[in-house]
């Protein structure tokens, strides 16, 4: 399994340190772009991103949670070894948002809600290298777990077969359910709070690495 913490739990007053604090077990960095409209939350864009892009080695996974992504992804300064992550609920339409993923030359990744029918990311397994599956409503780090989230991961598991498709879990992720989801068929997972909301966050990401064996 993957570790890829979630900067938005990180202090936003230090980002760069606190990349740089979880490098040496993380596998990517995942930044969470929110604009207040696909989300009820603001984050960080662009200038953010790639300020921090310039300073850092480790892959970047962008998770886009606002619309008009055809737009905005040409905006970020991403490295072939970086991702970018896309919702399928986007208003641009899924299909021309993989096509600027695509544009930018990063590896496309596919995100849904956790209301949205698996059915509706099929049409695009030929097109990307990662599912994202949200397990709380994006927005906000800090949230629990939905069980039913497992079922899903589950699912999703059997559908992608033996396609090359990363399986990635994305929130309320902890030391007490890490092992559910890799059970279930996660690959990589996601964890904000977890990580950063320990005093020592290499210890928790050990904790996490631990627990999911
Ligand atoms: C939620 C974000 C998640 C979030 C995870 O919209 O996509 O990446 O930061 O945070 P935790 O691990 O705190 O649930
Ligand atoms: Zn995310």
């Amino acid at each position: 399994m993957k570790l890829s913490p979630s900067l938005l739990a990180a202090d936003f007053a230090d980002l760069y340190r606190e990349a740089m604090s979880v490098a040496p077990l993380a596998s990517s960095l995942h930044w969470d772009v929110m604009d207040g409209h696909f989300v009820p939350n603001l984050t960080f864009g662009p200038p953010v991103v790639n300020a921090l892009r310039k300073k850092l080695d480790l892959p970047f996974v962008i998770h886009l949670m606002i619309d008009h992504p055809v737009e905005y992804t040409p905006q970020f300064d991403v490295r072939p070894m970086d991702t970018i992550i896309v919702h399928v609920e986007s208003t641009d339409g899924a299909d021309r948002a993989l096509d600027a993923v695509q544009a930018a030359q990063a590896h496309a990744g596919i995100s849904f809600r956790p209301a949205t029918p698996i059915d509706r990311l099929e049409p695009y397994f030929d097109r990307v290298s990662t599912v994202l599956v949200m397990s709380v409503e994006p927005g906000f780090g800090g949230q629990s777990f939905l069980p039913d989230s497992l079922t899903r991961i589950r699912e999703l598991t059997r559908r992608i077969g033996e396609r090359p498709i990363e399986i990635a879990v994305d929130g309320g992720i902890q030391v007490g359910n890490v092992r559910d989801v890799v059970r279930a068929g996660a690959d990589v997972i996601i964890a904000g709070s977890a990580v950063f909301g320990a005093k020592d966050r290499l210890a928790a990401m050990r904790q996490l690495l631990e627990a999911a064996r």
